[in-house]
């Protein structure tokens, strides 16, 4: 059977995308990622991502496998550092999770505690992320994004001018002591897992290479310092971006229900984790896609 007669074969879904009440985000009813999207489906998925750059795919109740696939229709995956919290036969899905399975967590349990665009720390930082829900907490949990085109079109033209010829460095390791020091079951890291994180140089304002779109590139967890401005400066200048960068007129909170799919745009959004209470179970698996270098 060639290519185009698979294609053919797959049904048509007739799936809706509903703009959220909220200043990014959209929610897709009635497509189960797990069929052959056509063409003209996932055009239509594609548009809807640059356009929302958070969509909710609701009830999807498919496999990892299903999900890797989807994923990679948007491009290669990333296979995460922290390798301990793959998910078995999967290295492409990262366990987020607070379980604790004999003592021994099953995922990264503080993923996301601080804001930032995921692995804005590589040269090549992530195009978007798909995180899938698998068991939820009756409360709290929740998932916050923050629109960074926003972001940058509600900065006085003055800071606008100073802060575009800018660069940031991004480090994984910026905040992963203070948090293993909180978190004691956060993994040790062998000096091969380090070396696959070195800092990165980043533009401070990125261009969208899709929509052309400008948006703020700092993040609280992995931005340590503006290439090139005495410290004092530096930390000034940051404290000053990572506060309006999450002003609540640029956020989707993102309350999750059972099997939701969120996919995410890195380079327009940052994303942060609300927290769980500890005596509420947690687990989500994500896939990274593959970007671009920021310019
Ligand atoms: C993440 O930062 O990828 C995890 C976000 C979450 O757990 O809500």
């Amino acid at each position: 059977m060639t290519a185009t007669s698979i294609l053919s074969a797959a049904p048509v879904q007739n799936f809706e995308i509903r703009p959220f009440d909220a200043p990014v985000g959209a929610e897709v009813v009635g497509l189960d990622i797990s069929q052959p999207l056509s063409d003209s489906e996932f055009a239509r998925i594609h548009q809807a991502h640059l356009d929302h750059h958070v969509l909710v795919f609701r009830d999807q109740q498919v496999s990892p496998a299903a999900h890797v696939d989807f994923s990679r229709r948007f491009g290669p995956l990333e296979i995460h550092v922290l390798h301990q919290f793959q998910l078995k036969g999967h290295p492409e899905i990262l366990i987020v999770s607070n379980i604790k399975d004999n003592g021994e967590p099953i995922g990264l349990g503080d993923a996301g505690v601080y804001w930032h665009s995921d692995i804005s720390y590589k040269p090549h930082p992530s195009l978007g992320s798909l995180l899938h829900a698998q068991e939820l907490p009756s409360e709290g949990g929740d998932t916050l994004f923050a629109d960074q085109h926003l972001a940058w079109e509600a900065l006085s033209p003055a800071l606008q001018q100073r802060i575009l010829p800018l660069k940031a460095e991004h480090s994984y390791l910026a905040k992963y002591e203070e948090l293993r020091a909180k978190n004691p079951w956060r993994p040790k890291l062998s000096q091969a897992q380090i070396d696959q994180v070195s800092p990165a140089v980043q533009p401070v304002v990125r261009t969208h290479p899709e929509t052309g779109r400008k948006a703020l590139f700092v993040s609280e967890h992995f931005t340590t310092r503006i290439v090139g401005l005495p410290q004092a400066e530096s930390d000034a200048l940051l404290a000053e971006l990572f506060a309006h960068s999450v002003k609540p007129e640029f956020i989707y909170r993102h309350q999750w229900q059972p099997h939701d799919l969120v996919f995410w745009d890195n380079r327009s959004l940052m994303h942060l984790a609300a927290g769980t209470p500890d005596h509420l179970r947690r687990k989500l698996y994500r896939t990274t896609i593959q970007g671009d270098a920021p310019y």
